[in-house]
């Protein structure tokens, strides 16, 4: 029982691993529990469920949530836990829930994030912008990634739910939003699929046959209402659109640090990497977009040690970010994931010693300059 409070309540403890998605999951994780009737505690020791909303992108990340899992339990075992998030839709998505359940008996429930749908307003964080879900999953399967296993295929929220959403927001005293999904600018690609008014349904982006995005649509109508600083994250090179750009020229309450992982800057880990760019496309667009919207600025995600990454690979990376001076780099020592397609065919034959010596070139020409 937790001593500093005595309302009578069931305690729920929620932890959240990851990326601004499972963040936003999380608010509505909130008002569920709030619906069954708990209070949130800040400890978990304090509490008579925990809730651990779990990320899997690195194996770093999915060894956290055992160890977390294994503290509470010799804590003490009473404790329910509860794993929500990635982990649980990795092997939900292929059926093999109960090999989970074997791999961690210590768990109490498994919960499919997708059970607790949108319905439930999130209960946001006051201090922060809000975080708006506008779609999930992805389809883009690069080679290394593990997230269209976990939120399988990219599914979009309706225009105008998200619309109310957000004045919702604004009704409650948001003057920041964050329009949040896996691959947010291919928003509304699967809803055009199923629009029969749209005459023009693919267009083709370096190299890549797309169905139409719709995201710069969605983010004219977000920018348009009283807000003072609309983001989004993340977006793709691919799906970076001329409409967009004008969008983000257009209204100066849209950030102007744009997120825009590159990953690599060689064209044969990009290739190998199943991302349909090459360095210079990536040049050309970050050039674009300069030229176009006044004061931008970019941050973005790196792999470093993808197989095969040569010295002279490596170099064309830290050359990506000599050319468009990121204010920051968030800097990923690559991780072979089990199920993905570089796990299965490529050796992950870069040394971590390397992969540190590398992280430190780039973390010291990016972020500590
Ligand atoms: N190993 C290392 N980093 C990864 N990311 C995704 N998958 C892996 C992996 N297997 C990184 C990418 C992505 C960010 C969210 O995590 O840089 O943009
Ligand atoms: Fe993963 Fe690539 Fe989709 Fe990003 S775009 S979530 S890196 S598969």
């Amino acid at each position: 029982m937790n001593p500093s409070t005595n309302s009578g309540l069931k305690k729920v403890f929620i932890k959240t691993f990851g990326c601004a998605q499972n963040t936003a999951d999380s608010e509505r994780i909130k008002a569920y529990y709030w619906d069954k009737g708990f209070e949130e505690v800040d400890d978990w020791k304090k509490a008579d469920e925990v809730v651990i909303n779990t990320c899997v992108i690195r194996e770093t990340a999915e060894n956290r949530v055992y160890g977390l899992i294994n503290n509470i339990n010799l804590y003490d075992p009473k404790i329910k836990i509860v794993v929500t998030g990635c982990l649980v839709g990795v092997y939900d998505k292929k059926g093999k829930i109960k090999q989970l359940e074997k791999k961690i008996p210590e768990v109490n429930e498994f919960l499919p994030i997708e059970k607790v749908s949108f319905e439930w307003e999130p209960l946001r964080d006051k201090k922060k912008a809000a975080l708006i879900p506008i779609s999930s999953g992805c389809n883009n399967f690069c080679s290394y990634c593990i997230v269209p296993f976990s939120r399988g295929k990219e599914i979009s929220r309706p225009m105008e739910e998200i619309l109310k959403e957000v004045d919702r927001a604004i009704e409650n005293g948001f003057k920041d939003v964050v329009l949040v999904g896996q691959n947010v600018n291919s928003y509304g690609a699967d809803l055009s699929l199923s629009d029969s008014q749209m005459s023009d349904k693919t267009v083709v982006n370096m190299g890549k046959k797309r169905f139409r995005s719709m995201f710069h649509v969605l983010l004219e109508e977000v920018a348009k209402k009283n807000l003072e600083k609309v983001s989004f994250v993340s977006s793709n090179p691919w799906d970076f659109s001329d409409e967009l750009i004008e969008v983000i020229a257009k209204y100066e309450n849209i950030d102007r640090l744009l997120h825009l992982p590159f990953q690599s800057g060689d064209d044969r880990v990009l290739k190998n990497m199943n991302r349909s760019y090459t360095k210079q496309e990536y040049l050309d667009l970050v050039g674009k977009i300069k030229q176009k919207v006044k004061g931008v600025k970019f941050s973005t995600d790196i792999i470093i040690g993808f197989p095969g990454e040569d010295e002279a690979a490596f170099e064309n990376t830290v050359d990506v970010c000599k050319k468009v001076g990121f204010d920051i780099a968030y800097i990923n020592k690559y991780s072979p994931r089990k199920g993905t397609v570089s796990a299965k065919i490529y050796e992950n034959d870069i040394p971590m010693s390397e992969k540190k010596r590398r992280w430190k070139v780039l973390n010291d020409l990016v972020n500590l300059k």
